[in-house]
């Protein structure tokens, strides 16, 4: 496997992302690649202001989050400091829990698909990901991850909006297959099992960018 990745996670809330995203780095650190790990929403002042918003501390529209979401992504490629096209600059191989598809299953469900699809343009035509890879998991499932987990619910976390969610997502993946590269795994296994299935994937790609 040639250096320097960028590699975005996707799926379901609680369908395991965190806990892959880990694995992926140590194993990827194992075999001697500087790796970054890196999320959305950021911690940089927009995915505050939506961490607040999902913590139900400041209220906002569903557009105005969709809104949001393109700046704080915007904000993840580009700032000087910490910034994903500048790490991989740098030589990192960079991993994101979450980039657009994101976008499109989460305010796919709330407004056309298509618009947050061309809000999003920006980022994709800078950046798209040498994977994303999708976590696939019933709602059912990871509801109960999540219930167990957590003592508060976030924003999306209802049965009813992560089927829906689910169903975006495929349909986003559908529509963008020709320009995207997407790698499907099945999340109701044991952790080690979906980490060995993802290296498995991955460890082949030459990176092209
Ligand atoms: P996400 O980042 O997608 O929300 P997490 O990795 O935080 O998901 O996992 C959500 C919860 O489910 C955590 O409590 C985690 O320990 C547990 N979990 C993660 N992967 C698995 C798995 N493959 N099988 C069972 N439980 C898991
Ligand atoms: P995250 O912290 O990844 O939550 P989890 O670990 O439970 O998956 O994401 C927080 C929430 O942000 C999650 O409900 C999905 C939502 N989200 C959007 O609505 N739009 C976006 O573009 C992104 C990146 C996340």
């Amino acid at each position: 496997m040639r250096n320097n990745l960028f590699i975005a996670f996707e799926g379901i809330d609680g369908c395991g992302k965190s806990t892959q995203v880990k694995l992926l780095t140590d194993q990827l650190k194992k075999t001697g690649h500087k790796v970054y790990a890196t999320c959305e929403p950021t911690g940089g002042p927009v995915g505050s202001v939506i961490r607040n918003i999902f913590n139900h501390r400041i209220e906002a529209d569903h557009r105005t989050i969709a809104g949001l979401f393109v700046a704080d992504r915007l904000d993840h490629l580009l700032n000087k400091t910490d910034g994903i096209l500048q790490k991989l600059e740098d030589g990192y191989t960079v991993i994101t829990d979450r980039y657009y598809f994101s976008s499109y299953a989460y305010h796919g469900t709330h407004m056309p698909m298509d618009w947050v699809i061309e809000a999003n343009s920006l980022s994709a035509g800078l950046l798209r990901p040498d994977v994303n890879i999708y976590i696939d998991i019933q709602p059912e499932i990871s509801m109960k991850r999540l219930q167990e987990g957590r003592s508060s619910t976030e924003l999306y976390e209802t049965l009813e909006n992560l089927t829906n969610v689910k169903n975006r997502y495929l349909e986003a993946f559908e529509k963008l297959k020709s320009l995207e590269k997407i790698f499907i795994t099945t999340g109701d296994r044991a952790p080690e099992v979906i980490a060995a299935d993802i290296w498995n994937e991955i460890s082949g790609y030459k990176n092209e960018r």
